[in-house]
Order: C-alpha cells, then structure tokens, then sequence
C-alpha cells in the first residue's frame, strides 16, 4: 500500500502554525526546498532543532522525491528540459555544445577586464529572448558584489538585438551585495523572487571577489572554502530547482605571492571548480579580442573560441 502524498509544508507531522511560520520567514514555501536542505542548515534558517529538522527534512524529502533514484529514463527526461542560452556568439556556443546551460552553473574566469562583466550584462540581456531566438524567454537576478553592473550597457545591448531596453531593464533584478555574508543570503531572496517571476538566470558577479578580501592569509583558507562550498551548492541547488542557469565569475590570482603561485589559476580552486559544470578561462587575444576556453568539462572536449567585445555586445571574433 502506497502512503497518500502530501503537498504542503502545513502537512509534515509535527508541523503547526508556528513552525510552518519558521519556515515562512526562513524563506521555504515548498516540500522541495525543505527537503533539500540539511538538518544543520535548517536548523541554523529557522531556530528549530537540528533533530526535528531532520525528521522534517525527510518527510519532506520524500513527498517531493527527493534522494530517491532516479531511473535511466527520468534522468533522460530533465535533461530533456535543460534549455540553452545563447552567448551572442556561434563559435562559443558550439564550444559549450550550444550555449550556456540550464541546471547548471557556468564559471567565467579570467584577468581584469578580460570581459567576465561583459559576459554575465550580455547573457542576462539574452535570457530575455524567447526560446526560439535562443533565450530561455525569462527573467534574471544579478547578485552584484563589485558594482559593475551598468543599466546603460543594458540599453546598448538591447538595442542590438532589435529589444525594447525598457522591458529588458524591467526584467534584471540586481541585488548589491557589500559583503561576502550579503551575497549568501541574496540566494535565498532570489528564491523568494523565483515563485512570482520566471527567474531562469542568476549571476553572481564576482562569486570570490568578497570572499578574498575578507578572508586574507593562509589560516582563514578552510574557512573560506568552506563558505564558497556551501554558497556555491546553494546556486547549483537554485538552478536545479528552477531550471535557471547559473552563471558566475571569478578571478585569478595576479599576485604570485598571494595563496596560489600560478597567475592563471582561479579563486576558489577546486571547490568552484567541482561544483561548476562548465569553466571558461578568458583572456585577452589580439585586437581586443578575447580568447574563451572550455577547461575541465566531463564531456565536452577543451578548445578555444574566439570573440570580440564590440559596441552592441559579445559577438563571433
Ligand atoms: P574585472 O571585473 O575587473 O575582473 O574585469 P572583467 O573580466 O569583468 O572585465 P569586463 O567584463 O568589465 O571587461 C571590460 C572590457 O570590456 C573593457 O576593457 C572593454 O574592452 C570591453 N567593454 C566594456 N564595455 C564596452 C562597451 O561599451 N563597448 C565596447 N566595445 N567594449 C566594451
Ligand atoms: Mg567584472
């Protein structure tokens, strides 16, 4: 006999009024979001015990099927609903094997102004077309932490792409983070914003930028990694639940005395780099192109494309 599914949080055992209000002010509406939390962090959102949160989280769990296998052919089916953002640029596109994905978080990284800005304005502008002229025909949300985003590029880019810039404006929502604990907790407003809007692209830019002021020397390093590690499963977990696509920069050291010796190595190391499907190293290539290259993907081979930053936005090189 098969248990009768719940479908609110009001329904878990042991759930009243209060709880379920907890929850509510935490930010977590849905069987979904609960169940994918772990007892620490619940408990750390919403003041309830860690033991109760872990007999909540696994009702809820399992009325969402969540840490369930899942078979062959359902697998096969959300991937069928993974979409495709296009980048502006074709060559780019095929490296990523047709553009930025859903479900998955993408890492641009490079120098200063090897244009990692530029991308995440340019993708957030084309997330806005509809499905067919490649977008994913939605709404994004910018976690900014460096102030670079500029509404005036926004209009430029718009316009290229024949756009109306005051919807296109109308539809990026950039939160300003001024610290590395801000920029966690707009994941979880993001989230909020997610059940009223189509929100199917995040950004943020930069992902490391807080982070390596705050935490400076080697004794703080585990620490730090250890909030990037839980920020970033946060953004892969919003991308899942979403079916948005996650985009995010970081990055290199450019002081060979500083934590990494090689200057072309990303903030973060490993942890971004395990939690990012797709990592793109740009730099700058002659002629004020960029060089964009596909590194560590588990099933794209690495290779370059070429692409220029031009008035109306990233386009072919
Ligand atoms: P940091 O955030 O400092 O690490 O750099 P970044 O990688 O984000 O660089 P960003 O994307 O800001 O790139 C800046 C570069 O983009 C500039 O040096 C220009 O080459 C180019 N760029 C920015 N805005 C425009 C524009 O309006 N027109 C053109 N043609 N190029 C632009
Ligand atoms: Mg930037």
């Amino acid at each position: 006999m098969t248990e009768a599914k719940i479908e609110n949080i009001e329904d878990l055992s042991g759930v009243g009024p209060a709880v379920a209000e907890k929850f509510r002010e935490a930010g977590l509406t849905t069987l979904e979001e609960i169940g994918t939390q772990s007892p620490g962090q619940l408990s750390d959102a919403t003041g309830i015990g860690v033991d109760s949160c872990a007999k909540f989280i696994k009702e809820a769990g399992k009325n969402a099927n969540i840490g369930s296998f899942l078979t062959g052919t359902e697998l096969m089916e959300k991937r069928a609903t993974v979409g495709k953002l296009t980048t502006g640029a074709e060559a780019f596109n095929e490296l990523l094997g047709g553009g930025v994905e859903t479900q998955s978080i993408t890492e641009f990284y490079g120098q200063y102004g090897s244009g990692k800005t530029q991308f995440v304005l340019q993708l957030a502008v084309n997330a806005t077309l509809p499905i067919e002229q490649g977008g994913l025909g939605g709404e994004v949300a910018i976690i900014d932490t460096e102030n670079t985003f500029r509404p005036e590029r926004i209009i430029s880019m718009a316009k290229a792409l024949e756009l109306d810039p005051d919807e296109v404006l109308s539809k990026i929502h950039v939160g300003r983070a001024y610290n590395s604990h801000q920029q966690m907790l707009m994941v979880e407003k993001v989230s909020e914003l997610a059940k009223e809007l189509p929100i199917k692209m995040l950004a943020v830019d930069s992902l490391t930028g807080a982070f390596r002021a705050e935490y400076i020397g080697r004794g703080t390093l585990a620490d730090r990694q250890g909030k990037i590690n839980a920020h970033m499963t946060e953004l892969a977990r919003f991308g899942d639940l979403n079916n948005a696509a996650v985009v995010v920069t970081n990055q290199v050291s450019s002081n060979p005395a500083a934590f990494f010796g090689d200057p072309t190595k990303p903030i973060g190391g490993n942890i971004v780099g395990h939690t990012s499907k797709f990592r793109i190293y740009l730099r700058r290539g002659k002629a004020g192109k960029r060089v964009c290259r596909l590194v560590d993907s588990p099933h794209l081979p690495e290779n370059e494309a070429l692409v220029s930053i031009t008035e109306d936005g990233i386009r072919d090189g």
